[in-house]
């Protein structure tokens, strides 16, 4: 559809479409990054949506979004202060002024924060709502410790939590059952459960907005001029688009990206968004390896992986917070390449690679390889990363993985390490890989710990010497996380404790409770 043509743009601009209070809402002449909360209380005036800390960290700004996923809908929280206008085409939002009965009545979730004196001063309260009304619509009957970890990404400086969250628990009590969608696990149980008429309508209603090839939308720059945002259906139409347009910033969950707009100001002329592409989106299972798409969430991608690796699954709860989790996906995580950032060490440790994709021509790199130096990595002009490949669980690899911060929720690794050997018939280890993040400038392996390690006794000597190696193969820095001592000092316990758990000194279970690890 032709809605507006930009000076110096060749061809005509799509609108973004997105279903808001069960209508169609097309935005054109948008600039398009102007972010979800920016537009909703400064262009519609829905100020029920607040804004505190404009960088994913606080959930005032969580809003849900409802997407199809083939013939069911998803509902997820996200953070409406760190996402693009443009992503939400073909979705439908639900800010807290979408939970008002046509009556005037008050949703369940909010009858139950009422009941349970869930608010005082009211700021954090819309973030909460809808955080709790994304958990109504998709589970039955979540747990207290599930309710807790669903609602760590929502901060309250007045109320306490422990209202908050007896509100999460009573909210079913006055649930309509109609009006639950009922996906216990989306992954693994969605056949199980039969679409309610209320899913099966919003299911039709995205429909008339599915849009079958890529949205070409373009919008006016506050600085004069146009600028372009992309969001291809294909990986060929990706791989095309990020061929013509190599200036093009990628955008995935937006989880980084997104603070570059906030908080660095940053001008983004030209966005291609990977977020629609349905082959990056798969989530697969071989008999070899667990095949994760570029654009699969991390909520997704953690939720198989910890099945096959335990403490994969359980570092993932203590990634981020649900609404960031929901919006970023692995392909985001590894490209970015923080230091810091908690997927590598894990997948480097398991021996993980990735499918780098260039036009028509794929090419497969081992991930330890893909980091070059600080924020530089393998990618090559018009290259962009399409799947990330984790070897499956075997009954002789012993993994482990720890993940320390100053805070159990909501907060960035001081150091990750993760380790992964195989013990053979003698109790030697074997194909030992042992990677940290927050030790260099990039995820890294201790090459040095690792060879001491091979194809010696896994015993309290080699240990020993093991550790020691540890020192020279880092040196560490000095940040606001950890001073170098430290990280010397828990790189070597981190392996220690691995040793423990992994020659049967400490047992085989390991439950982390609030506290840290
Ligand atoms: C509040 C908050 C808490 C966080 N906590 C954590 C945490 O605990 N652990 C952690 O590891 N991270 C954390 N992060 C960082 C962030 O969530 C992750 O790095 C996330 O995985 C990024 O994924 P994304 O999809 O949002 O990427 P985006 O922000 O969309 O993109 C990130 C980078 O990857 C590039 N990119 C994206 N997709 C591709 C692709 N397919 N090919 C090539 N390049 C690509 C983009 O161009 C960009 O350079 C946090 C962020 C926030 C805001
Ligand atoms: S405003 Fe704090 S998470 Fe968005
Ligand atoms: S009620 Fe005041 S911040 Fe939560």
């Amino acid at each position: 559809m032709t809605i507006s043509n930009h000076p110096g743009s060749e061809s005509p601009s799509d609108a973004i479409k997105f279903i808001l209070d069960g209508e169609v809402h097309a935005v054109r002449d948008l600039d398009p990054s102007t972010t979800v909360l920016n537009y909703l209380r400064e262009e519609l005036r829905r100020t029920g949506t607040k804004e505190g800390c404009a960088e994913g960290d606080c959930g005032a700004c969580t809003v849900v979004v409802g997407e199809l996923d083939d013939d069911r809908v998803r509902f997820r929280a996200i953070n409406s202060c760190i996402q693009f206008v443009p992503t939400l085409d073909g979705k439908e939002l639900f800010t807290v002024e979408s939970l008002r009965a046509p009556d005037g009545g008050l949703h369940p979730v909010q009858e139950a924060m009422v009941e349970c004196h869930g608010s005082q001063c009211g700021f954090c309260t819309p973030g909460f709502v809808m955080s709790m009304f994304a958990l109504y619509k998709s589970e039955e009957s979540p747990t207290r410790q599930r309710i807790n970890d669903m609602l760590a990404g929502n901060l309250c400086r007045c109320t306490g939590y422990r209202p908050i969250i007896s509100a999460a628990e009573r909210m079913y009590e006055s649930a309509d059952e109609g009006d639950r969608v009922w996906l216990a696990r989306p992954w693994s149980s969605r056949a199980d459960a039969e679409a309610s008429a209320g899913e099966r309508e919003m299911v039709a209603r995205l429909r008339t907005i599915e849009r079958p090839g890529t949205l070409s939308y373009i919008g006016p720059s506050p600085w004069g001029g146009f600028r372009t945002f992309f969001a291809p259906r294909s990986v060929s139409e990706l791989a095309a688009l990020r061929q013509g347009h190599p200036d093009a910033y990628l955008l995935a969950g937006g989880t980084d990206v997104g603070l570059w707009v906030t908080k660095l100001h940053r001008d983004l002329d030209s966005i291609i968004y990977t977020g629609n592409v349905e082959e990056l989106k798969r989530l697969e299972l071989s008999d070899t390896h667990i095949e994760v798409g570029a654009a699969v969430t991390v909520t997704d991608a953690y939720e198989l992986i910890g099945e096959h690796y335990p403490d994969m699954g359980e570092m993932y709860r203590r990634f981020a917070s649900p609404p960031i989790r929901n919006a970023a996906t692995i392909g985001g995580n590894v490209a970015n390449g923080s230091p810091i950032g908690d997927s590598m060490p894990g997948l480097i440790a398991l021996g993980s690679s990735l499918v780098l994709r260039r036009g028509e021509e794929s090419r497969e790199l081992p991930l330890d390889e893909f980091y070059l130096a600080y924020q530089k990595n393998a990618l090559e002009e018009g290259e962009f990363v399409e799947r990330v490949r984790i070897p499956v669980a075997t009954p002789d690899r012993r993994f482990g993985m720890y993940k320390i911060t100053k805070r159990f929720d909501q907060d960035i690794s001081c150091v990750c390490g993760a380790y992964s050997l195989k013990l053979d018939g003698d109790n030697r280890a074997r194909d030992v890989r042992v990677c940290y993040g927050g030790m260099a400038a990039i995820p890294k392996r201790a090459t040095q710990c690792e060879q001491t390690l091979d194809g010696q006794p896994w015993s309290e000597e080699t240990l020993a010497l093991a550790m020691e190696a540890l020192d020279r193969d880092f040196t560490p820095i000095r940040d606001m996380r950890a001073s170098v001592e430290y990280r010397r000092l828990i790189t070597r316990n981190l392996l220690r404790r691995f040793f423990l758990e992994t020659s049967g000194f400490a047992g085989e279970t390991r439950v982390i409770e609030h506290g840290g690890s």
